[in-house]
């Protein structure tokens, strides 16, 4: 895979967004990743990524990466996997390509999850964390559609999102900031069966592997969801 071959643009569009991006406005972008760290996001991402046992040679794609941390401690951990990061924004794109200079077989393109822009069966596995809250029903159902299409049959998606009625202080900040309704009160559309129903409605067999409570991050559940043979 060639190194860093798109090159995204740095700087906040006028326009508005038809995705919520990464810490709920452009505006606050340059602090995500602090805020995140503070939150506990990298053992959060640790966790998925045991889930996920990843192997040499193997095809990963992240939908809704943001800054790529997911990606690029996945790429640290598996230097011999080959991974792509997905995601709308562009301005998130470009930091995470940044931290990713130098780095091979890592890539960060722009993407919906509703509408990957990759062929059947291409991944081994999908990683998703803390994007689901950030989609409306028919996203989320189009999305698990498509995490579908573009697993191998045996691969396995494996996500990671707020459950119940709390999220959490980085919830909470991204449902203050973001007042257009676009942000979903909970991952599944109600309750967590309904992320089951979600991932399985789109053919997968799905498992909640974990719930867990993060001191700031509130409660989250770990899904694992794979593509039968
Ligand atoms: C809270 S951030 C999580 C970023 C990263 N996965 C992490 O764990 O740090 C959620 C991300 O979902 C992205 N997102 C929003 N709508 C999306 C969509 N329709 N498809 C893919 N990603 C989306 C946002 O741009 C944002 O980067």
């Amino acid at each position: 895979m060639e190194g860093m071959a798109k090159n995204h643009p740095t700087t906040a569009s006028a326009r508005p967004h038809d995705y919520l991006p990464a810490a709920g406005r452009d505006a606050f972008l340059p602090f995500y990743d602090r805020l995140t760290a503070l939150l506990g996001a990298a053992e959060l991402h640790r966790t998925l990524l045991a889930q996920a046992d990843l192997a040499d040679g193997q095809r990963v794609l992240e939908i809704g990466c943001g800054t790529g941390n997911l990606t690029l401690r996945a790429k640290r951990a598996h230097p011999a996997v080959e991974l792509v990061g997905s995601d709308p924004d562009p301005l998130a794109l470009a930091v995470a390509e940044r931290k990713a200079a130098g780095l091979d077989g890592i890539r960060f393109e722009r993407g919906y999850s509703q509408r990957l822009p990759y062929p059947d069966a291409g991944f081994d596995r999908v990683l998703s964390a803390l994007m689901l809250h950030h989609l409306d029903d028919e996203a989320k159902t189009e999305t698990a559609a498509e995490v579908r299409r573009v697993l191998r049959p045996g691969g396995s998606l494996h996500l990671v999102d707020f459950s119940g009625t709390g999220h959490g202080l980085h919830g909470h900040l991204a449902a203050r900031m973001m007042k257009s309704g676009h942000f979903s009160e909970e991952p599944g559309g109600g309750s967590d069966d309904d992320t089951l129903r979600l991932l399985g409605a789109a053919g997968l067999d799905s498992a909640l592997v974990a719930t867990r409570r993060h001191r700031l991050l509130g409660q989250v559940r770990y899904y694992r969801a794979v593509r039968p043979t």
